[in-house]
This record gives C-alpha cells, structure tokens and sequence, in this order.
C-alpha cells in the first residue's frame, strides 16, 4: 500500500517566502490548490477550570504477586464535551481519555489482551519499555477489526519510568492517536528515592474539534507539519486548574503525547529541578531550569517546589518555532494549566533531594557505527505533488531490513537532520543516550547522561548517540511526528 499526500492549502500561499526552501517554493507553484481546511470550534466553547482529575489506573485482574493481567478494548466511544454540541466521538482504550494508567513494578510478568473493536487493524506500542520485538506492537504484528491480542513481557531491573502507549500500524498510527488511543504507563521499583514526594500525572494531548465538536480529520498542513489543534490538553482536560501540595512540593511526570506538538514548558515564578527522562531517573537533579522541552513522545520527570508562593500561577507551553513550512499560523504561547498555590502552608522545611537518584552508568566502548539521515523531498509522483519524508533517502518500506546491529554490541549514531523542521528521532527497544550535538558548526557535548528514547534533531542538526539492542528482531526507529511517521519517515533495524 503506499499513500501519498498530495499538499494542498499551501498554494494559497501563493509566492515564495523566506521560512520555504526554494525547491519548495518552486513547487509550490505548481501545487493544485484543493477545499480550505474546514474551521474549528471556538476554543471558548470547551469549558475549562476544572479541577485536575487523576488518570485511572488500569486493574490488574492477576491475585498473583509479580504478574499484572489486563484487558485494554479500543473502541468508538461518545464524549459529551462542547455544551450545546453533539457528544464527540473518540477512539479510546477502555472508554478512557486518556487511555488508562497501567502502573508497573520492575520485574512484573505483565500480560495485556488488546482487543481491537475500531473499523481499523491495529497494534499496541509499548513506548520507550524493553519488551521483545515480537511484543511490541510493531507495524506488521496487526490484530485486524474484531479480533484480539495478548502482550506478554517481563519487566527487567532498573526500567522503572514514565512511559506510554499508543497503536503503531502503518498508515492508520495518526488518525488513531488523534482520535484519543494513547494513555501513560509507569514503572515502579522499590528504590525509588523520590518515593515520598507527592507526585502527579500530566499527560498533554492535542485535540482538534471542527464546528460540530467532532475530531476534525487532517489538513493538509498537517499532513506537512504534523497536526496541531486548537486545543492542547492535561489529561484530556482544558486548562485544568491543578491544587498544589500544602507541604509544598510535588513531583511531576509529563507526557508529551501530542501527534506533533513540541512542549516549551514553563511555569513563571518558579523552576523545575529535572530529575527523570524517558528511561527513568538522572544521576543526579539538574536544578534551576527555567523551560522544558519536550519533543512528541518525550516525558520527563520534575521537582516543583512552591517556595514562597501561594498564588496563582500557570503552566505556559512558550513559543517553539519547529520550522513548519506553508501557510500556517504564527506559533503563539498558550496556557496548558493554572497551579494553585493557595493551600500551601508557608516554612514547611524541605528536605534536601538526595544526591544520587538514579544510575545512568556509560555504556561502554563502542565497537560499531550507524548514520540515519533524516530528509525531506517534494515529489511529483503520480502526477501529484507531494512533499516525502525520508530515511536515507527512502520511504518506510516493511519488506527492507535498514540497518543490522548485533545483539549487545555498542554502537554510535550519527543522526543527522539534513530538512528544515525539526525532527524528533526515536528509537524503539532500549534506551540510548545523547552524546553530543552540532547544530551551526558548534559541537556542544551533552550536559548530563540520561536515558532518552526519542531525541529532537534540529533542521540541520546532527545528534550523536549512544546504544545498545539487547534482543534479537526488528525494531522501528522514526520521527514521532506521528504524520511523517505515516508518511514513511521510519526505517527498520535488524537485530541478529
Ligand atoms: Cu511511540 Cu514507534 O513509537
Ligand atoms: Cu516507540
Ligand atoms: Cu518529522
């Protein structure tokens, strides 16, 4: 099957700009211009100020200890949301939005039955977690409309994390993802040594209503750019108002399960002391960080301290400009959620954080290397124009082994982001780590080890990392932004 996307809406633009790249722009002219994309819901008409609800976790049905057993059912399902508006129909995991909280221990069996009610197939990918290729959800492992799948996998040692779950079969990953499939999943050990500090769930997906309140489809901006709607929600709520802890601390894990939607987290007032990545917890706490940034599918782990305060404060996605190309909207800051500090009782002495949280250990000498060039192409295949993302010069291709690593080997890749957006590379089956990056001829060498399962690549950046598959199979390696993804901009690698 191969779909491609013919680019429309951009012609309107009509003649070149300077944020196009002339090839681009030449093409440009030539596009057929089709319908506008349809308009949206008044972003008032969602209500918001809620008080922020916590994500329900998913029961472990198991009386056995170190086993979780569960059943997550996709499924069509009305959302009354927009007053005055016909309920709006989503996709969820078991009615959820998001989907569920599956809360692990390291070292659980865990086994999951999906079962696959949309008009669709589908898999489900188990992001960022080392579970054997043949349990991950990968895009040739469909579990067609109607039918059903159980997930088995133990949980090694040292996993324990923020992680997530979303579907991953080819070509249907967006819609799936923006019709609400995606819900948190954690990993818990018994050394956790942040354990005591009151800890919330933030999860922050995208959402896109046309005037009916039902889930518009995809332009074809954001077929381009990666979809962006009018909305960007914490857990499924519309600037929720979140009650800050009275001893005046708390520990937050953020999601980023937006389809494309890059998170410049800010909190005015305060700051954020980094204590996690995708993989688990760093070393040792980077304090004082004034923004986060966090790529689709990336999820960190923060202390936030109220210190004096008992206003109100907010939770500010500031402007990120990601090099998005046609006729789009001028990025602008958006609120995602307000902090009560009211009911925090002031002097509460805080403990120090302890010095040493997680292990981040260095791999070890490398022995192998691999390069992946990320790249974008405007194609007139098939009479049509449309723009192609790439992975060494080609398009996701399920028969094509990529690349070939060997089990247990450390290897060094050199990404390279040779377009002009940002990219946000991951890689499935293991956690790598950054070394370092050069981005307008300046090396600047990684600050800190931390175990990241996606990086950014900036347009012309090349990132260098550190990993190491530890089981044999094929496992994906793509930009998450879930439309390019789609698009082909995903390769493969053997594992022999
Ligand atoms: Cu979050 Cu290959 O995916
Ligand atoms: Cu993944
Ligand atoms: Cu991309």
């Amino acid at each position: 099957m191969q779909r491609r996307h013919v680019i429309t809406g951009l012609a309107a633009a009509g003649a070149s700009c300077s944020w196009m790249p002339s090839w681009a722009a030449e093409a440009m002219q030539h596009a057929v211009p089709t319908a506008a994309p349809s308009p949206l819901l008044d972003a008032n008409l969602l209500p918001r100020g809620a008080s922020l609800q916590e994500i329900p976790r998913l029961a472990n049905i198991s009386l056995r200890t170190g086993y979780f057993k569960a059943t997550l059912t996709a499924a069509p399902v009305d959302v009354p949301l927009v007053p005055a508006h016909a309920p709006t129909t989503f996709w969820t995991y078991n009615g959820g939005l998001p989907g569920p909280l599956i809360e692990l221990m390291e070292g659980d069996h865990v086994e999951i039955t999906f079962v696959n009610q949309l008009p669709q197939p589908s898999t489900i990918h188990w992001h960022g977690l080392p579970v054997p290729p043949a349990q991950d959800g990968n895009p040739w492992d469909l579990v067609p409309p109607g039918g059903q799948r159980t997930y088995r996998f133990t949980l090694p040692a040292g996993c324990a994390g923020t992680y997530w779950y979303h579907p991953h079969p080819h070509h249907y990953t967006t819609e799936q993802a923006f019709r609400g499939l995606a819900g948190p999943l954690i990993v818990r050990t018994r050394h956790d040594p942040l354990a005591a500090i009151p800890e919330r769930l933030l999860v922050v997906s995208d959402l896109k209503l046309d005037q009916n309140a039902a889930i518009a489809p995809n332009d074809a901006n954001d077929v381009m750019n990666g979809r962006e709607g009018q909305f960007a929600l914490v857990n499924a709520q519309h600037q929720p108002v979140l009650p800050f802890h009275a001893g005046g601390r708390e520990r937050w894990r953020i999601v980023n399960a937006c389809s494309a939607r890059y998170l410049r987290l800010t909190l005015p007032g305060s700051s954020f002391t980094l204590v996690g990545t995708e993989g688990g917890l760093l070393d040792a706490a980077q304090h004082g960080l004034t923004e986060l940034l966090l790529t689709p599918a990336q999820r960190v782990d923060v202390i936030v301290d109220a210190g004096a305060r008992q206003d109100q404060g907010e939770v500010v996605a500031a402007v990120y400009g990601r090099g998005k190309m046609g006729d789009v909207a001028p990025e602008q800051a958006r609120k995602l959620l307000s902090v009560d500090f009211s009911a925090v009782v002031q002097n509460t002495p805080l403990a120090p954080l302890p010095t040493r949280l997680g292990k981040v250990p260095d791999l070890g000498r490398v022995t192998a290397h691999k390069r992946v060039v990320f790249s974008e192409n405007m194609s007139m295949a098939g009479g049509t124009h449309s723009m192609q993302f790439l992975v060494n010069g080609r398009e996701y291709d399920m028969r094509r082994m990529d690349l070939v690593s060997r089990a247990g080997e450390v290897e060094r890749w050199e990404l390279v982001n040779e377009s002009d957006m940002d990219h946000p590379f991951h890689l499935h089956g293991t956690q790598f780590q950054v070394l370092q990056s050069k981005f307008e001829g300046v090396v600047t060498p990684a600050p800190f080890r931390a175990w990241r399962d996606t990086v950014n690549l900036r347009s012309g950046e090349t990132v260098w990392i550190k990993t190491v598959q530890r089981t044999r199979g094929v496992r994906m390696f793509h930009c998450h932004i879930l439309e390019h993804e789609d698009a082909g901009m995903m390769g493969q690698l053997k594992v022999v």
